[in-house]
């Protein structure tokens, strides 16, 4: 057993003792998302990748509807009926557990009361979305022991449903769709209007994703989040005067925005939208040239994507501004760019192997420089979705 996880199981051992009978462990990645930010909401494309971080749940079923919930992270236990699950700002990260399970139920489920310890080594609220890593273990263990038989894009909605109506943040499907649906060295290219799929291919030769942590809080970003969409909404409203059928706005083309931009009255309107149009056209552009082995390309698109975000849709801010811009100029690095929501959290870059340890000092020196703190570096693989590993854990 990996040594984290002889100290889960200690932590675990604590908190549910009457040994190993009916222990089991199932583990939901992170992700980072490879290009396509602020897309999903807007139907458009994104292409996240699940990581090789995650969150283990260790859980054993309970018949007596009781719901205990635990973290190696977190000091705080919370104990609840599993009938009487309601949002509860005091329970903390124990919310998104409850919320997964009040999202089964809702969709028809009879879920079970559990013993669940939380043991986890993604960054918390670092962008790399730890809430849906939280949520698709829960799921994906709850469907496991009750049967339940639900596709992985099933559990990934209802995660989605968790966030948008149990904790009440509005997020889009992507998080929730790479953490339940990833496939060790792939990327998923995911249309967020029809939730199709395809798997691109990340075996990319000598090159490596370094995951760089601003280590700045996203205090604002709830509140930027829904700003960003309800601007995304009012120039979408814009051209339907003129569009009817448009549905979303990333369906805009990029030769028709050259025509159809002054219909947005609104010029802060106009450059979000500007920026859904450009970035999906870059998706496409982005899987092209994966294919195609073009990685030098692809940083490239990484990098317009960024200032894209930085310029256009305005959610990087200075300290993953001062990151994008000293990996760009960094030994072995082909391309960088701010992932996740913004306003903090993380980059994502490509690197070539041997110059990781150049790449790293030089970001760490120029950031520290910049902004006074030091970065945090994650050299991750990508790796397979939610799933149960309890043979692999427990053998
Ligand atoms: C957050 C949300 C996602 C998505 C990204 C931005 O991670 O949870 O749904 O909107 O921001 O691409």
């Amino acid at each position: 057993m990996r040594d984290e996880l002889v100290e889960a199981f200690a932590a675990w051992r604590a908190f549910s003792p009457g040994g190993d009978e009916g222990v089991r462990v199932f583990f939901a990645p992170g992700r980072v998302n490879l290009i396509g930010e602020h897309l999903d909401y807007n139907g458009g494309q994104v292409m996240p990748a699940a990581l090789d971080l995650g969150t283990w749940a260790i859980v054993r079923m309970r018949d007596d509807g009781v719901l205990r919930i635990a973290s190696t992270a977190f000091g705080e236990r919370v104990t609840c009926q599993i009938d009487k699950l309601h949002y509860d700002a005091a329970d903390d990260y124990a919310n998104y557990p409850k919320g997964a399970i009040w999202a089964l139920m809702t969709h028809g489920v009879k879920a079970k009361g559990m013993d669940l310890l939380f043991h986890g080594n993604l960054p918390n609220r670092a962008g790399l979305s730890s809430s849906a890593s939280v949520e698709l273990a829960t799921l994906v263990a709850q469907n496991h022991l009750c049967q339940a038989n639900l596709g992985l894009a099933d559990l990934a909605r209802l995660g989605q449903r968790t966030e948008n109506e149990f904790v009440g943040v509005n997020s889009g499907i992507m998080d929730q769709f790479a953490v339940a649906m990833g496939r060790e060295n792939n990327a998923i290219l995911l249309d967020c209007d029809t939730l199709q799929y395809e798997l691109v291919s990340m075996d990319i030769g000598n090159y490596q994703l370094v995951i760089t942590n601003t280590n700045k809080s996203r205090g604002l970003m709830d509140s930027k989040y829904n700003e960003r969409r309800a601007e995304c909404e009012a120039a979408l409203a814009d051209l339907r005067k003129m569009h009817p059928s448009l549905r979303h706005l990333a369906h805009v083309q990029v030769e028709e925005w050259e025509d159809w931009q002054s219909e947005v009255t609104n010029p802060v309107a106009k450059r979000r939208a500007r920026h859904v149009v450009t970035e999906n056209h870059r998706v496409t552009l982005a899987a092209q040239a994966l294919r195609a082995g073009q990685i030098g390309l692809f940083g490239e698109l990484m990098r317009q994507s960024h200032e894209s975000l930085r310029d256009d849709f305005e959610v990087t801010g200075r300290e993953l501004d001062a990151l994008a811009m000293a990996a760009w100029s960094a030994p072995g690095c082909v391309g960088s760019r701010m992932t996740g929501a913004g306003f903090g959290g993380c980059t994502v870059s490509l690197v070539e192997n041997e110059s990781i340890p150049a790449f790293q000092e030089e970001v760490s020196r120029w950031y520290h420089d910049e902004i006074g703190i030091a970065p945090s570096f994650y050299v991750t693989g990508i790796g397979n979705g939610a799933r149960e590993v309890t043979q692999e854990v427990l053998d």
